[in-house]
């Protein structure tokens, strides 16, 4: 059986995951977490493509393919969640799961992080477990 295509996709900053506020986001770094993502996500029977852009254009060509192909997507927008109805309004035209997740609490942080553009389109929203956010998003769409 061929596996089930799921795309992770990380918004601006992420690229330095390790280094960036090791405090907030944890020691991991962006190559650790795709490395691990894919190998968790084999254990669910998924295929786990992650990428990461600090180039709004970029990232809504990847929910535009993402929606064109009725792949999954779990998706940290990072800044962008609290700034980009861009990002919202192609989040919107998703034909399969959207998973939101944050590595922070972002309810526990500043105000500006507690509003979201993309929440009202998302499936769920996952914030403040870390990495494992990632990894319960990638559970969550592997039962669905
Ligand atoms: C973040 C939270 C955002 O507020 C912030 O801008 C990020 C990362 C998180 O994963 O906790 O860049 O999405």
């Amino acid at each position: 059986m061929t596996e089930r295509r799921v795309l992770v996709l990380n918004g601006p900053n992420l690229g330095r995951l390790g280094k960036r506020q090791p405090e907030t986001y944890g020691s991991t770094t962006h190559a650790e977490l795709v490395a691990h993502l894919i190998s968790y996500g084999q254990g669910l029977g998924l295929s786990v493509e992650v990428r990461q852009t600090d180039a709004e254009a970029e990232m809504i060509g990847w929910l535009h393919e993402a929606a064109d192909e009725s792949i999954p997507v779990v998706l940290n927008p990072a800044a962008w969640t609290h700034s980009s109805v861009a990002i919202a309004d192609a989040v919107a035209q998703r034909t399969a799961d959207l998973i939101e997740v944050h590595i922070s609490n972002v309810h526990a942080r500043e105000e500006f992080r507690r509003h979201s553009y993309v929440t009202p389109y998302a499936t769920g929203v996952i914030a403040g477990l870390g990495i494992a956010g990632y990894e319960a998003a990638l559970t969550a769409v592997a039962r669905r």
